[in-house]
């Protein structure tokens, strides 16, 4: 999930993201024939590793919410496979190949943030093709779902479109993302401060034109509530915000998402990314 620094990133700019609670499990088993699957990320992940197997997919993630579920199947996906068929891929390689999946499934609109991050877990920094882990902090957290349904690659063709008829004021504000990105690195340990730096990246993502009326009423009520800031993060247009709070706010600003018919998250960071669970 995206702290900081969604669609700048698009343009080389920094992202941080962190890995979040919710998860999402995946099984899979040999088979000799491959089977009919929907879904073109996990078909790409079977192709990828060059085995066929079954998969069972159990996902806490809402999909198309902006929380990066693509991105976590997908490197839950090859991780399974994985190990299933004992292919002896590190960390990386898996990593590499998921933002490859969601790249090609995308048609070449992703940035590596969101596949990064469900690979490795906590809290990492994406730079072009750099990528740095940062130190793990235990934020309370609350995700708020406003059940609007969007597109990424829509909402990344909007600001492409607003760059292209307005290049000098886009560029700035996309530079201004970075500034608030860069400085909030330092202040990550400091969740009141995080806090501002997350109000002021909404304002820019709103005025890149990818905020919506619900996001907005989310932010606004959780702010009301106690947070210390709220964004929206993901591409926007629908989808998710994110609150950081006091931990003895985060019911009431849970409760304050719920009291417009939205659902509610409360949750943390996750440190551990991508593992086996068990042998089943
Ligand atoms: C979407 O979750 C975040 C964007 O920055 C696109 C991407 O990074 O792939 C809009």
């Amino acid at each position: 999930m995206f702290l900081f620094g969604e669609h700048a990133v698009v343009y080389g700019k920094p992202g941080i993201a962190m890995a979040i609670r919710p998860r999402v499990y995946v099984t899979v088993r040999r088979a000799k024939r491959p089977h009919a699957v929907s879904s073109p990320y996990i078909r790409n992940c079977f192709t990828d590793m060059g085995v066929s197997g079954s998969v069972y997919i159990n996902s806490q993630i809402p999909s198309s919410s902006g929380l990066g579920s693509s991105a976590a199947v997908t490197v839950a996906t090859l991780s399974a496979i994985n190990d299933e068929f004992q292919l002896e891929k590190t960390r990386e390689e898996i990593a590499d190949m998921a933002f490859a999946i969601e790249k090609k499934v995308q048609k070449g609109r992703a940035s590596p943030t969101d596949t990064t991050v469900s690979s490795y877990g906590g809290i990492v920094l994406i730079t072009g093709t750099s990528r740095r882990r940062l130190p793990p902090v235990n934020l309370h957290i609350v995700i708020g779902d406003t059940l609007v349904s969007h597109s990424t690659s829509q909402m990344v063709e909007q600001v492409s479109e607003l760059k292209k008829r307005h290049p000098d004021i886009v560029g700035h504000l996309l530079d201004a993302i970075e500034g608030v990105s860069l400085n909030a690195i330092h202040h990550l340990n400091n969740p009141k401060e995080l806090g501002r730096y997350m109000d002021m990246n909404h304002a820019i993502l709103d005025a890149l034109g990818v905020g919506h009326p619900a996001l907005s009423r989310l932010v606004l009520a959780a702010r009301s509530a106690g947070a210390f800031g709220a964004k929206l993060t993901g591409a926007g247009g629908g989808g998710c915000m994110v609150a950081v709070c006091p931990k003895n706010q985060k019911h009431r600003v849970a409760k304050a998402i719920e009291s417009y018919n939205c659902r509610a998250i409360m949750t943390g960071i996750d440190t551990e990314g991508a593992r086996k669970e068990k042998n089943a």
